[in-house]
């Protein structure tokens, strides 16, 4: 007899990312089958419905609703996956958090600071879990790279560097709005390359290496005008096409911070390096399996940068699935991050990055844009950095 207890999940959007997610839940039995609560597809909501009919066909959901209040109104609903543009994370979440509903939202938590701080009071004033998809951490290079850091093996930190480069919107005939393309909608998607690409680098970066204390960024806008899906006009973008900034993080650390849209040749080069007295780091999302690792205490002679390949049963989530030198995806951070979610309901642990941790991030994103604005330094406000 099955004694798991279930948590009936009603998943919000059925785009990209609805889609990763419910392979997260789909595969978590199979791969975490000790676990003692389980996912149950429940409803999926898209705003058509035969758009979210297909979407529960495919994949396996037992009903669907084309308006997320009934969702959020449903007694058989016991956790609310926000998977929308950014322009309805923060309407969702405190409906969902009021009706006390646990929550797994998207990234970027909100368009912004002001959003996100009304979303982590209400999730802190009810209670519910919540977490928010930041799921790079949960690739196992990064979370290796995470505990390699925590060692103390690289010494005192001095630099921080990260891109995000991508090169999909260079077409000035993409119009805003959309799926997909409601990313250069500044309305849809609070900023540009900012909130969607650098938050992800951000998150990362303090998870890695703390807070981060004041920002000095510029940004760019190379098309200037698109067609509007919603009016059918040419409307000015409003979004940043492309941002760098370089910052302090509070340990003393340089940070310096790239993400484009405009890099032809590049689909998701994310990539990160930390630089320390001893040993420095580095990855990259096109090659995710490895982790680059130098450290100055080896012997001279064979002294150099070693391409750690991150596949071991002793590496962060590897004794989950296949066998030694044998590699996983980018599907499996978002698997890992549902395996985390369902461990911290039966620890009672917060699952980070929690909305409150992703509000340190909101602060950054925030202080960037308006760094660049003002073409001044800005200080962050982060205030509390996320102990792991
Ligand atoms: N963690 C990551 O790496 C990652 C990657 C991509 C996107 N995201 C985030 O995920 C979210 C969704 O992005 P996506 O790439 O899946 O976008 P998408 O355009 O592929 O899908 C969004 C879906 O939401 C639907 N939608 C919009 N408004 C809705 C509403 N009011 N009710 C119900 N459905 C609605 C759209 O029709 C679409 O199907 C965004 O916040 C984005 O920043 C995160």
């Amino acid at each position: 007899m099955n004694t798991k207890k279930q948590i009936r999940i009603g998943l919000i959007g059925t785009g990209l990312m609805g889609r990763i997610h419910t392979n997260g839940y789909k595969r978590l039995s199979d791969f975490f089958p000790e676990y003692e609560y389980v996912p149950v597809l429940q409803a999926c909501c898209s705003r058509k419905a035969e758009r979210a009919q297909a979407f529960a066909d495919q994949w396996g959901y037992k009903s669907i609703e084309t308006d997320w209040r009934k969702i959020i109104a449903r007694d058989d609903i016991d956790a609310v996956d926000i998977c929308t543009p950014n322009d309805s994370h923060a309407e969702i979440a405190i409906a969902a958090a009021k009706a006390g509903k646990m929550i797994l939202c998207e990234k970027p938590l909100a368009r912004t600071v002001a959003e996100a701080e009304e979303m982590v009071k209400a999730v802190e004033a009810s209670g519910v879990k919540n977490t928010v998809w930041y799921n790079y951490r949960r690739v196992p290079a990064v979370t290796l790279a995470k505990n390699i850091v925590a060692s103390g093996k690289l010494g005192k930190i001095f630099h921080y560097r990260a891109n995000f480069l991508q090169d999909w919107t260079i077409n000035p005939e993409l119009p805003q709005g959309g799926d997909g393309l409601w990313r250069l909608d500044v309305d849809a998607a609070g900023s540009g390359v900012t909130g969607d690409l650098l938050a992800h680098c951000i998150d990362t970066a303090m998870w890695l290496n703390g807070g981060i204390t004041d920002v000095s960024a510029v940004t760019e806008t190379f098309v200037k005008e698109r067609v509007h899906v919603g009016s059918g006009e040419k409307k000015k973008v409003g979004i940043d096409d492309a941002c760098i900034f370089h910052c302090h993080f509070s340990n003393g650390s340089l940070g310096l911070f790239e993400a484009t849209r405009y890099a032809r040749g590049h689909k998701a080069l994310y990539t990160f390096e930390i630089n320390g007295e001893h040993a420095s780091i580095r990855w990259d999302l096109h090659d995710l399996t490895r982790l680059e690792y130098f450290d100055h205490g080896d012997e001279s002679q064979v002294r150099g940068w070693r391409s750690i390949h991150v596949t071991d049963g002793d590496h962060p989530y590897m004794k989950r699935w296949w066998i030694p030198g044998t590699s996983i995806g980018y599907e499996h951070s978002f698997i890992h991050q549902v395996s985390d979610f369902f461990l911290s309901l039966q620890t009672g642990e917060p699952c980070h990055p929690t909305f409150r941790d992703a509000f340190e991030t909101q602060k950054v994103c925030e202080a960037v844009i308006e760094s660049a604005n003002s073409r001044s330094w800005k200080d962050t406000g982060v205030e509390w950095v996320e102990k792991v």
